[in-house]
């Protein structure tokens, strides 16, 4: 079955509000049909971002969001705060937010299932260190964070999540999966939901390579059987780069 693509930007603790602006105001004139574009800015830009794409394919979602609905955690935003300002999407448990602010398994699970019962759909990271790949412990790891992180969702809810493989080694270092690498961890991905869930979803279910993705290795990377796109860090912040990987994930 043909699985629409995605291609997600998450700008992560970069561009201020003129930038965000200028950046949107650009990205407005990518035209496709045929691909899912997402951007995440900082939580400071959302409610500008939204305004801007307002009448544009382009939707507006969140880098993180807390797990608890209010109350006295500062600094945290809700979800309620996000859908307050056009905000239906998250991105959960991206590699940096496991390794510098202590996310776990535990609360990852809490946050994917709180947004879930809550009506927002996420992109849910994981993703193994180079360390774990040397020891050949990154499938048993994998499994793990998938187990923990999303299984205890029902069929039903299921259906709003879309999976990001990125190995840790490959953010930000411009060194990127081997083509092999990519198409085993997504095909094992696809396996565990299959076991889990079902043949319906997993051929459903899309599942997002991430790690220094560019204009010039996008299309290979989109072209593997089970990768449905891409989460792009680095390369989502300037136009023509972006409009690049978007034309690559395009038919
Ligand atoms: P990168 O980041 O494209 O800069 O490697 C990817 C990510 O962290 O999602």
């Amino acid at each position: 079955m043909k699985r629409k693509k995605i291609v997600a930007g998450n700008w992560k603790m970069n561009m201020t509000l003129d930038e965000s602006v200028n950046l949107i105001n650009e990205l407005k004139q990518i035209s496709t049909n045929d691909v899912d574009i997402k951007i995440a800015p900082s939580f400071t830009n959302l409610n500008k971002a939204v305004s801007l794409l307002d009448s544009s394919k382009i939707e507006v979602i969140g880098q993180n969001v807390h797990s608890e609905q209010r109350g006295a955690f500062t600094g945290e935003i809700s979800i309620e705060m996000l859908k307050s300002v056009g905000v239906y999407s998250i991105i959960i448990g991206h590699s940096e937010r496991r390794k510098y602010f202590n996310e776990n398994d535990s609360i990852l699970s809490k946050k994917a299932k709180m947004a879930i019962d809550n009506s927002l759909n996420i992109i849910f990271c994981i993703g193994e260190e180079l360390s774990e790949r040397e020891k050949g412990n990154h499938f048993e790891l994998i499994k793990n964070q998938i187990i923990n992180g999303l299984f205890g969702l029902d069929k039903d809810q299921i259906k709003n999540v879309v999976v990001a493989y990125e190995p840790v080694w490959a953010i930000g270092t411009g060194k990127t999966a081997e083509n092999y690498q990519i198409q085993e961890m997504h095909e094992f991905i696809r396996k565990l939901f299959n076991d889990k869930y079902g043949s319906d979803i997993s051929h459903q279910i899309r599942i997002l390579y991430g790690g220094s993705v560019k204009p010039n290795n996008a299309e290979e990377i989109f072209s593997l059987n089970d990768v449905d796109g891409g989460l792009i860090g680095g390369a989502s912040l300037n136009f023509s780069d972006f409009n690049a990987i978007v034309q690559a994930a395009n038919g």
